[in-house]
C-alpha cells in the first residue's frame, strides 16, 4: 500500500478509486491547503495528486522524499509543476488533457457572446434598478456571422473552440506550432498563420496556448495594439499569457472593442483598471467547472497516479 496525497479537495468518485489500494490523505480544508501544510502533509507520499493553485516545485519534492513516484496534477495546464525537476528526480508528472475540451470550449464561447453581445453590461444595468426600455440603438453588439475567430494555440480546446464558431458562421484563422490534420482544416475552413496576420485579420481572438516563458506576456501593448479596434480578446488559457494592466489601458483608451476574461495573471487578484470597465466580461476561471468535467478530470488523475504505482505507463504523462 502506498501513500498519495491529494492536495485539495477533488470529488468523493477520485478519492474512492485511490482508497481501493492505497492509504489516502486528502487535504478538506475550504480553504487552499497553506504551503507550510503541504510541505509537511507530502513527506514520505508515493503520489501526489495536486491541483493548480499549489506550486509543485523542487522544494516540495524534496519535502517528499526519494519515494515520491508520480505528481499527478488535476488540470491539462501544468504552469504549477516544476516538470525538469520532477524528471530529474525520476517522477513522473501528468496532467488531464481532453476530458475538459468541451467545458473550456464552452466557456470560451460564452466569453465571445458574453463580450460581443454586451450581456454583462445588460445584467449590471438592470441589477442596478436604473430604468431601461427597448430602444433602436440601446446596448447594441456586435454580430459574429461573417467575422473572423483568430485561435492562438489549436490544440484540443482551441479546435472545440474553432469547431463551435464556425457552427456561428465565423471564419477561422490559427497560429499554433504545428499544422492540424488537413480534414479538419477543410471542414473548418482554417487557415494557419503567423500571430501578426492573426491580430491584424481577427475579429475575436481567442487564447488557447499553453503558459509558459514563451508564451509570457504573448499579448502585450505591441500586439493590443496591432489588434483591429473592433476586435475582442478572450482568454480562457492562463493569465500571465496576457500583460493585464496594457490590456486595461487599451480597453480603456478604445485600442479593442472588448473582452472576456476567464483567467488572471494573478489570480485571484483582478487588476484594478479592469475592474471599472464596461466592455471587459470577467469570470472566475470556470473553464473546466462542471460536475461532470471536474469529476472526469479527478479520476483521470486517479488513474495516472494509480497506474505509475502499478509501474505501469500511466494514461497521460507530460511531455
Ligand atoms: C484549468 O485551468 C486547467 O488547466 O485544467
Amino acid at each position: 500500500m502506498s501513500r498519495v496525497v491529494v492536495t485539495g479537495r477533488v470529488p468523493d468518485a477520485a478519492l474512492e478509486k485511490l482508497r481501493t489500494k492505497h492509504e489516502v490523505d486528502a487535504w478538506a480544508g475550504p480553504e487552499s491547503i497553506g504551503r507550510e501544510e503541504l510541505l509537511r502533509r507530502v513527506a514520505g507520499a508515493d503520489a501526489v495528486v495536486s491541483l493548480l493553485t499549489e506550486r509543485i516545485d523542487s522544494e516540495l519534492l524534496d519535502a517528499a522524499g526519494p519515494q515520491l513516484k508520480v505528481v499527478a496534477n488535476v488540470a491539462v495546464g501544468y504552469d504549477n509543476i516544476d516538470v525538469p525537476a520532477c524528471t530529474e528526480r525520476g517522477i513522473v508528472a501528468t496532467n488531464t488533457p481532453g476530458v475538459l475540451t468541451e467545458a473550456t470550449a464552452d466557456i470560451a464561447l460564452g466569453l465571445i457572446l458574453s463580450a460581443t453581445r454586451r450581456l454583462g453590461e445588460g445584467e449590471r444595468l438592470i441589477r442596478s434598478g436604473q430604468d431601461w426600455k427597448w430602444g433602436m440603438f440601446f446596448l447594441l453588439g456586435s454580430s459574429l456571422q461573417g467575422k473572423t475567430l483568430g485561435v492562438v494555440g489549436m490544440g484540443g480546446i482551441g479546435q472545440a473552440t474553432a469547431r463551435r464558431a464556425k457552427a456561428f458562421g465565423m471564419e477561422i484563422v490559427y497560429q499554433s506550432r504545428r499544422e492540424i490534420d488537413p480534414v479538419l482544416a477543410d471542414e473548418l475552413g482554417a487557415r494557419r498563420v503567423e500571430l501578426d496576420e492573426l491580430l491584424a485579420v481577427s475579429d475575436i481572438v481567442s487564447l488557447h496556448c499553453p503558459y509558459g516563458p514563451a508564451t509570457h506576456h504573448l499579448i502585450g501593448a505591441e500586439q493590443l495594439a496591432a489588434m483591429k479596434d473592433t476586435a475582442y480578446l478572450i482568454n480562457t488559457a492562463r493569465g500571465p499569457i496576457v500583460d493585464e494592466a496594457a490590456l486595461a489601458s487599451a480597453l480603456r483608451e478604445g485600442q479593442i472593442a472588448g473582452a472576456g476574461l476567464d483567467v488572471f495573471e494573478n489570480e485571484p487578484s483582478v487588476h484594478p483598471g479592469l475592474l471599472e470597465l464596461e466592455n471587459v466580461v470577467l469570470v472566475p476561471h470556470l473553464g473546466s467547472a462542471t460536475v461532470e468535467t471536474r469529476t472526469a478530470m479527478a479520476m483521470l488523475a486517479a488513474d495516472n497516479a494509480l497506474a505509475v504505482l502499478e509501474g505501469e505507463r500511466p494514461p497521460a504523462p507530460i511531455g
